[in-house]
């Protein structure tokens, strides 16, 4: 569909299947075709009793710069009603039904931390840093980070991360509970990829439960995610959104 999302499997991790931003020269910013690419992946995953996992992982020194900016102008412009890729995939990506791993390794932005929220283990480097600037670009948060990040980092993180676009730093993530590990850059993949083959030899059954137990429910998390589309979809087409994007657009 897209060369800027490889989904893999390999078989010296049985059971995992790795969903990789390929896009380096634009900091793998997500475009809708990615979008598209990883909420198929994801539904080939669910529907698949040999994956047992599932990781997300970036290029060397970059997770993902967020949603591409060139994709927001256009549908700011465009007067499109229909609900954009990115909304498609945060829902599968909710309602995912295996295991999500997350290896970071430098730049998280916008959905590329907030993607992290839906994972159950996210190992880091230490060069990384997490960053939502949705309020600076005219918008709000998305893929229900406003209601999963005040649970587990409380209200004062959650705000300074995700309504002053404050940066946490891998350290400052972990202390956070935003992930779990932090580990050298050239280990940040052999150590998702670990965990998800840890994971794959669980028993299924009693891991999806946990799992599911553990996530709480999620017609909460979709429900919220449509209230922030709701404001996003407005927020996008708003002067002082557009006026953010044309001035990244023109640098
Ligand atoms: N959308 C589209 N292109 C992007 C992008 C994005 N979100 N982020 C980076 N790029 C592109 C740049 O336009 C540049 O392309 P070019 O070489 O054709 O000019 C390339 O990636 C490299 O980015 P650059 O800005 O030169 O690298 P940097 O190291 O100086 O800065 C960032 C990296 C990520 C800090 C900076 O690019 C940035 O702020 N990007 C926007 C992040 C953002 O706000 N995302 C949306 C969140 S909701």
């Amino acid at each position: 569909m897209t060369e800027h999302i490889i989904v893999s499997r390999t078989d010296a991790y049985p059971g995992v299947m790795t969903i990789r931003f390929n896009r380096p020269d634009k900091k793998n910013a997500i475009t809708a075709a990615m979008y598209q690419a990883m909420t198929a992946a994801l539904k080939e995953a669910n529907g698949d009793p040999e994956v047992k996992a599932v990781v997300f992982l970036g290029t060397d020194g970059c997770f993902s710069a967020g949603n591409d900016m060139g994709d927001f102008l256009s549908y700011a412009l465009s007067g499109s009603r229909e609900p954009p890729a990115a909304a498609v995939f945060i829902k599968a990506l909710a309602l995912a039904e295996k295991p999500l791993v997350s290896g970071v390794d430098g730049l998280a932005i916008g959905i590329g931390t907030t993607l992290n929220l839906h994972c159950d283990l996210t190992v880091a480097s230490g060069r990384s840093l997490f960053r939502t600037p949705f309020v600076d670009l005219g918008l709000v948060p998305e893929a229900a980070s406003s209601l999963i990040a005040p649970k587990i980092m409380g209200h004062q993180r959650a705000f300074a991360l995700l309504a002053m676009g404050d940066g946490f730093t891998a350290e400052a993530a972990m202390q956070a509970g935003l992930i779990w590990k932090v580990v050298g850059p050239s280990e940040v993949e052999m150590e998702a990829l670990a965990l998800a083959a840890e994971i794959a030899k669980k028993p299924p059954q009693a891991l999806r439960i946990a799992r599911d137990l553990v996530r709480g429910p999620r017609d909460e998390v979709i429900a919220r995610m449509d209230e922030e589309l709701a404001h996003f979809a407005e927020r996008l087409k708003s002067d002082e959104a557009r006026a953010a994007f044309e001035a990244f657009m023109q640098r």
